[in-house]
């Protein structure tokens, strides 16, 4: 069984991963906290990102740009004038929709008659029925008499529901309650704030909306500084903010998130090869790290549906809890934004190319990925529910890369000092060299269901053998095979296992 969102959540809030946002006060909508163990698997996850897009290759380089930038950024790369949501309110119910998402129907008014409910059941007498006092536009019969039961506050109200003829017209209404829409407004998604004390126009600065733009205007130091040759790329990870209009599921759309992106530059005329290859490469950075291939896809865009700076895109979609929804976007942006940087900034961009002689701005290829999102779909897929010996066993089967805890280490006896001693002796070694934890706090079978849940790939137990012969149990997550290995051989037994895990 496919595990649900509300699982997940769920998951997430009784094992430290994930809380909603500044909950002690209801919460922010649209913001997560992430807790210890959270911390660390969304740490992991952009660590395996940065560790295959950068170090594992000789042709892209690292950068961490501010988050604040000139405001002429964003006049430039087209933010200001086109970076918006067309918006719609309800008349009746007030509620906010982006009024693209809202269907296009045939609706129809309905006259709406309602009558008091006899004592003994059965139907009300025809004098007793008389005009509700108010009219239902709906696009069925059914969802008139539902919309007109809400209005009235009674769900069993007796109702006579009768199409009014002629009325008949298509439209957009509100999806809550039927009511009226009003015109759609333009609505900016990014967050202003002010620099230097004065709230002054002349003083906006944008929180950024991608990290894409840090980089372009970032290209030519990077470039002249590392003494770069095209093709070469500049990955960066680090946060983005957006004023969703309807932030919803979870971590999958938040106002607060964060982006792990490469723009890659290269010469015109080989965009389209290096689009192909790094679609490619995206596709099977997330198979790499443990994602299985049935629930991963490629959804090319529509010319209509492309951003105003792309040639073309790719989106790498994954079959959430809700759907197959985008993951990650590979777009190809052309020359656009160093174009405008250019043309805004009145700085030359242009490149040399020592072998044809001839100067041109670089074409760019941007693999763009949500660190949030992959998080939750590395959670969602590495969830998985067993039977072991007529229990339930909960289980995320994380790569052991991703994986938040790497050891645990429990004394099987907690009223023995000489094991609990032991145990914790060997806790602070291994915590050197990777992430562990000590925990005493339950009974054994307790504390490997614990850790199982989180993912964490090796539990080790000290018992009263191990003050004899000088060894530990070592379980493994997955198979659940146990091994008496050596206390001073156990962090070579485990770091052995976590690097082959991640060169694979
Ligand atoms: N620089 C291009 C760009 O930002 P995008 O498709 O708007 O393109 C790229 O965003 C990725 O960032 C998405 O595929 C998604 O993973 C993540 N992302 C975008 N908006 C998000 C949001 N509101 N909450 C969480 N992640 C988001």
């Amino acid at each position: 069984m496919p595990i649900s969102m509300d699982e997940i959540v769920s998951l997430c809030k009784r094992r430290g991963i994930i809380f909603q946002g500044s909950e002690i006060y209801n919460g922010l909508a649209g913001t997560f906290d992430y807790g210890p163990i959270g911390t660390e698997l969304k740490q992991n996850v952009k660590r395996a990102w940065w560790r295959a897009m950068v170090y594992e290759r000789s042709d892209v380089e690292g950068l961490d740009a501010a988050i604040l930038m000139h405001p002429s950024v964003w006049i430039a790369s087209g933010h200001v004038s086109n970076f918006s949501d067309p918006l719609s309110d309800c008349k009746d119910c007030k509620k906010r929709f982006r009024s693209d998402h809202v269907e296009e129907k045939d609706y129809q008014t309905f006259k709406i008659q309602t009558a008091k409910s006899p004592a003994g059941g059965g139907q009300p007498a025809d004098a007793d029925w008389h005009d509700a006092g108010f009219p239902i536009v709906a696009d069925s019969k059914k969802a008139a008499k539902e919309l007109a039961r809400r209005k009235l506050g009674d769900e069993s109200a007796p109702l006579k529901v009768e199409p009014v003829e002629g009325t008949t017209r298509r439209e957009r209404r509100c999806p809550e309650c039927g009511g009226e829409l009003s015109a759609p407004r333009q609505f900016n998604m990014m967050f202003k704030t002010y620099v230097g004390p004065v709230e002054d126009q002349a003083e906006i600065v944008y929180l950024r909306p991608e990290t894409a733009q840090g980089i372009f205007v970032n290209y030519e130091n990077v470039r002249q500084s590392m003494r770069r040759k095209l093709p070469f790329g500049i990955a960066q990870t680090g946060k983005s903010f957006r004023n969703e209009i309807t932030p919803r599921n979870f971590i999958f759309r938040t106002r607060e998130f964060e982006q792990m992106e490469i723009e890659f530059f290269c010469k015109p005329g080989t965009d389209d090869t290096w689009f192909d290859y790094w679609v490619d490469a995206r596709f099977n950075w997330y198979t790499r790290f443990g994602i299985k291939k049935e629930n991963l896809r490629l959804r090319e865009h529509a010319k209509e549906e492309l951003a105003h700076y792309a040639k073309a895109c790719k989106d790498v979609e994954y079959n959430f809890p809700i759907g197959w929804s985008e993951l990650e976007g590979i777009a190809n942006r052309t020359d656009f934004d160093l174009t405008q940087h250019m043309k805004h900034s009145g700085k030359d961009l242009l490149y040399f190319d020592e072998e044809s002689k001839t100067k041109y701005i670089p074409y760019v290829i941007e693999p763009s990925a949500g660190a949030d999102r992959s998080t939750l779909a590395f959670l969602v897929d590495a969830y998985r529910e067993e039977t072991v010996q007529d229990r339930k066993r909960v289980v995320l089967g994380l790569h052991y890369s991703l994986a938040p805890v790497k050891a645990a280490v429990f004394p099987l006896l907690a009223n023995r000092s000489d094991i609990v001693e032991k145990a914790q002796a060997l806790s602070l070694d291994l915590k050197k060299s990777f992430y562990t934890v000590y925990d005493d706090t339950a009974a054994i079978g307790k504390l490997y269901r614990r850790q199982d849940e989180i993912g964490t790939p090796f539990c080790i137990t000290v018992d009263v053998d191990s003050l004899t012969d000088g060894k530990a149990t070592v379980r493994e997550r997955d198979s659940m095979k146990q091994e008496r290995v050596p206390f001073e051989g156990i962090k070579e037994y485990i770091r052995t296992r976590l690097v082959a895990a991640e060169n694979t």
